[in-house]
């Protein structure tokens, strides 16, 4: 029962990279930059391993001009895994080693050089860091059996890539930003703090989340599907020692719940911007309605086109809705420093992609782009800097960028 879901959660990952990445471009030129890889040789000493016990690893393109001295860092997203048998899995591929992962990078969206294509960050330094820990760059801890060894290192991979960078520039940075979609938009709410810690205290440190704001929802089963995960992935991989102790001490006896960030969010001091769709497909297909809450299948064409939803169903999605809503009203009324893009659209991921980043045709509330609304916050450029999309189906700017079932069963058999 619980495997299946694991690799569920970790080809619907995948799965989401490769379709977006596999749309035509909408915007002509620049293809973007194809930035090569470089090993954390200084990882070992401290211990700091992908799963598998190679190198951690990241992506470097040196910031010129005006950026020279500000740096973007941004974690890769793919899911977690939260079992001795997934993680093995996992440790096997891409998402698990370096050893497999594809040698460069490709640049797009808020990683582009291009000044239009990426107008307020597009000469920075720009840091692209790799996943392989399966654990939003937070766990430590390892397993061992005689016969198998697991390295369960996130939260060492982050201090090793911090420290390689220091003395690369990052120690001299006047202004920077710690982003990452996905799983690594759950690792910028977790390490936004942190961040800041080691910069220099003159300089503007900011983080801004895509898709990382993971609901602690209930499913339409009525259980807590993702709440059950986590709770798992972080006993698991000896997370909680790594998460806020103010927020695990508010939250005893169920600390774990700090994993999730609307509950951590009231205790990170530095300006975090909130970037996601109120209907994530991810979390649609996951959170709301994960394969173990529709063992009959009611769900199944709804999930691959909201055309296709009955009311019932389409009264669940505005549920979700209203939840993520919720959960960030705190955070919308008395956050002054903090942003948001909350809209309306079936997608997963909108900063790294030049489509819905920055494009003729990319997504909009009140016709701003999310380039602009970020680019306003991060610079101050006006006050107001948080956006709330209406509901499903007034918005007419969105990319639905979801999976169809025939490349979701291919790519399980490809990458798991
Ligand atoms: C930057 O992007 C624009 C718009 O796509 C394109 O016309 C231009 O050629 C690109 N510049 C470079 C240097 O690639
Ligand atoms: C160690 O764990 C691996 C993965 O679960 C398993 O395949 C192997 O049989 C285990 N070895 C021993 C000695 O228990
Ligand atoms: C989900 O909830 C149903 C009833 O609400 C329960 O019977 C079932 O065991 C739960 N499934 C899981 C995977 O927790
Ligand atoms: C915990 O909260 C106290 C009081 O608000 C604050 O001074 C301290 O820096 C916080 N600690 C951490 C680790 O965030
Ligand atoms: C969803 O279904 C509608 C109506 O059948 C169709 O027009 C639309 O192209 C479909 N969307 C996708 C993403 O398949
Ligand atoms: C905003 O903060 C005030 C004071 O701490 C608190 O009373 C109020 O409930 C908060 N607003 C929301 C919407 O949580
Ligand atoms: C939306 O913004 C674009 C520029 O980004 C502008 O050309 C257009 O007129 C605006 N539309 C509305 C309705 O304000």
């Amino acid at each position: 029962m619980k495997t299946p879901r694991l690799l569920d959660l970790m080809a619907a990952m995948v799965l989401l990279v490769s379709v977006a990445s596999s749309l035509p471009p909408l915007v002509s030129g620049d293809p973007g930059r194809r930035v090569s890889m470089t090993l954390v040789r200084g990882a070992a000493a401290l211990g700091a391993f992908c799963l598998d016990g190679s190198l951690p690893a990241y992506h470097l393109d040196i910031g010129f001009g005006a950026g020279s001295n500000n740096w973007l860092l941004q974690f890769e997203g793919g899911g977690w895994c939260n079992d001795i048998a997934s993680c093995v899995d996992r440790s096997k591929t891409r998402r698990g080693s370096t050893r497999f992962m594809s040698k460069t990078a490709v640049f797009t969206g808020i990683l582009s050089n291009n000044a239009s294509l990426n107008p307020d960050f597009y000469n920075w330094n720009k840091v692209r860091l790799r996943y392989c820990d399966g654990a939003s760059f937070a766990g430590d801890a390892q397993f061992r059996n005689g016969t198998s060894m697991l390295y369960f290192r996130g939260q060492r991979i982050w201090k090793a890539i911090i420290l390689d960078l220091l003395p690369k520039g990052l120690a001299k940075a006047r202004k920077a930003l710690l982003t990452g979609c996905s799983a690594g938009g759950l690792s910028t709410f977790l390490h936004c703090d942190n961040f800041k810690n080691y910069l220099p205290r003159t300089a503007n440190v900011k983080c801004m989340s895509d898709a990382g704001f993971f609901l602690d929802a209930i499913d339409v089963a009525a259980n807590r599907t993702m709440r059950s995960f986590y709770t798992k992935l972080v006993s698991l991989q000896g997370i909680q020692k790594n998460l806020d102790p103010n927020c695990t001490r508010a939250f005893y006896p169920e600390p774990s719940l700090c994993f999730f960030p609307q509950y951590a969010l009231r205790f990170i001091r530095t300006p975090m911007f909130i970037l996601n769709s109120a209907y994530d497909v991810f979390q649609f297909h996951h959170g709301l309605v994960p394969p173990s809450a529709d063992l009959t299948g009611r769900w199944k064409r709804c999930k691959l086109n909201v055309t296709a939803c009955n009311p019932h169903q389409l009264d669940a999605l505005q549920g979700f809705r209203t939840d993520m809503l919720g959960a960030l009203m705190n955070f919308f009324r008395n956050s002054t420093r903090g942003g948001m893009f909350i809209n309306s659209c079936f997608d997963h991921c909108q900063s790294a992609l030049q489509e819905t980043w920055l494009s003729p045709t990319s997504p909009r509330i009140h016709n701003k782009t999310i380039a602009r609304t970020v680019g306003d916050w991060y610079f101050g450029r006006r006050n107001g800097a948080k956006e709330i999309g209406c509901p499903y189906p007034c918005d007419k700017t969105c990319h639905n960028l979801i999976p169809t079932s025939t490349t979701a069963d291919s790519l399980v058999n490809l990458d798991i």
